[in-house]
């Protein structure tokens, strides 16, 4: 989208420096109130599920650049930031949805729907983004693969974090 600046995204410093490429494909997502919202939950650790999203689009953007995988980066961002969009917490039983592990990524595809206009491949990024849990929704891209492994990458290193913190007190 055009006239979006550098640093038109609200989101963490580590992100003020990332692409403008990177930034015009989120910014329009991320300002979203309910994209928004993601910042009032926390994902793992003390990491909100908002950072987490921002955060595994901005790896997936940086691996496909680094790697000069031929992703369509469009659909890469969009649905390696709208992943986690189930929108409550789910660390609170009185909020959480059912069977949460397996069945977020279909909240969130519920949600994506629901507020942003999304293609099939995007849908589909969202939708397999747990694979292999479970195994029947399998990614169908290129995109939706690299999502799945980085979303794990980032999961790991926020939840070692947290028990860094922890083993320093
Ligand atoms: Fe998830
Ligand atoms: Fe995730």
């Amino acid at each position: 989208m055009a006239g979006i600046t550098a640093l038109s995204v609200d989101a963490p410093g580590d992100y003020l420096d990332a692409d403008i490429a990177f930034q015009e494909i989120i910014a329009p997502y991320a300002r979203h109130p309910a994209a928004q919202q993601m910042k009032c939950y926390i994902q793992h650790g003390t990491t909100t599920t908002y950072d987490h999203c921002m955060s595994v689009a901005h790896t997936c953007y940086k691996l496909a650049c680094t790697l000069k995988l031929r992703v369509n980066m469009e659909n890469l961002v969009t649905g390696a930031f709208l992943h986690d969009l189930y929108l409550y917490d789910w660390h609170d039983r009185t909020t959480s949805k059912p069977h949460h592990a397996t069945k977020h990524p279909v909240y969130a595809h519920e949600n994506a729907l629901k507020y942003f206009e999304i293609n099939p491949v995007v849908e589909n990024i969202i939708l397999s983004h747990m694979w292999p849990l479970p195994p029947t929704r399998l990614p169908k891209s290129k995109e939706a693969v690299l999502v799945t492994i980085v979303d794990k990458w980032c999961s790991l290193g926020e939840t070692c974090k947290r028990f860094g913190r922890r083993l320093q007190r």
